[in-house]
């Protein structure tokens, strides 16, 4: 198996995306924390599927826009598994208001939860990474090279997370860290769960694949990046979305 032996961190992975990647990478071997917000039941849940498929995880709770609470559940983390092999920071939330009607307080939610946390968790996990390297995916969206009307706020969070990227790319080159981002389109989860149906229409009729993206296509793209097979791959943003930018 790709992963086995590696312990991986998944911001968010109590449901949506984070879940399935947790599920992922662990399918391939890498033993799973699951960082969450507030949603035990979820986190739980995800937990007791890895564990039913013969997996190991355990689940952590922080808001990651808090670096108290990141450094904290960073240190349980290495505690409980020793080191960090890769760091998946895919928690996110995502607030629709139109351009005259943004409020500080949203702005900053939003750069604070899918940006700040970004560097939050990079710099907690850092000194925890072996000599050898590892690997950091960012959950961006591909909001972030091509907002849409009522997203400017949560694109501008995202296109911070692609700069982020390739910075501590060049910068965490030289420790043998690769970082890259995957950018998915709309994907089936709670946050996009309460989208306009006509919308989810347009959506699907103007992806070239012909539908929405599932949790579990997101997954794959991350297991890939997180694997040697990428060993070359660094600072990069990749659309993960059948098509559709
Ligand atoms: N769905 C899409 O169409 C789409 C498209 C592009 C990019 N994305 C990005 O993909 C990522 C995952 O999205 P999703 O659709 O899976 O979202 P989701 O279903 O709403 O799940 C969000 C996850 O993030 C966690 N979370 C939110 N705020 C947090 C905080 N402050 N601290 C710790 N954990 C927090 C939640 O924890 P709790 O369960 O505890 O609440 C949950 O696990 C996000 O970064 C999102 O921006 C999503």
């Amino acid at each position: 198996m790709k992963l086995s032996g590696k312990v991986a961190i998944v911001t968010g992975g109590s449901r949506g995306i984070g879940a399935a990647i947790a599920r992922r990478l662990a399918a391939d071997g890498a033993q799973l924390a699951l960082i969450y917000r507030s949603n035990g039941p979820a986190a739980d849940a995800t937990v007791q599927a890895i564990r039913a498929a013969g997996g190991e995880a355990e689940a952590f709770r922080a808001d990651v826009a808090d670096e108290a609470a990141v450094e904290s559940a960073m240190r349980a983390v290495v505690a409980r598994f020793g080191r960090v092999d890769a760091l998946i920071n895919n928690a996110g939330i995502f607030e629709s208001e139109p351009v005259g009607r943004i409020s500080r307080q949203s702005f900053q939610n939003q750069l604070l939860t899918n940006a700040w946390s970004v560097l939050a968790s990079t710099q907690a996990a850092l000194d925890h990474f072996p000599a050898s390297g590892g690997a950091i995916v960012n959950v961006s969206s591909s909001l972030a090279v091509r907002p849409e009307p009522q997203t400017v706020s949560y694109s501008a969070s995202k296109a911070t997370v692609d700069s982020l990227t390739l910075g501590c790319a060049i910068e965490l080159g030289a420790r043998g860290i690769r970082v890259n981002a995957v950018a998915p389109a709309v994907t089936r989860t709670d946050m996009t769960a309460g989208l306009p149906a006509d919308y989810l229409e347009s959506e699907t009729r103007l992806t070239p694949l012909g539908r929405l993206a599932e949790p579990q296509d997101i997954a794959g793209a991350v297991a890939f990046l997180c694997s040697d097979d990428a060993r070359w791959i660094t600072g990069r943003s990749i659309l993960v979305d059948g098509g559709r930018v």
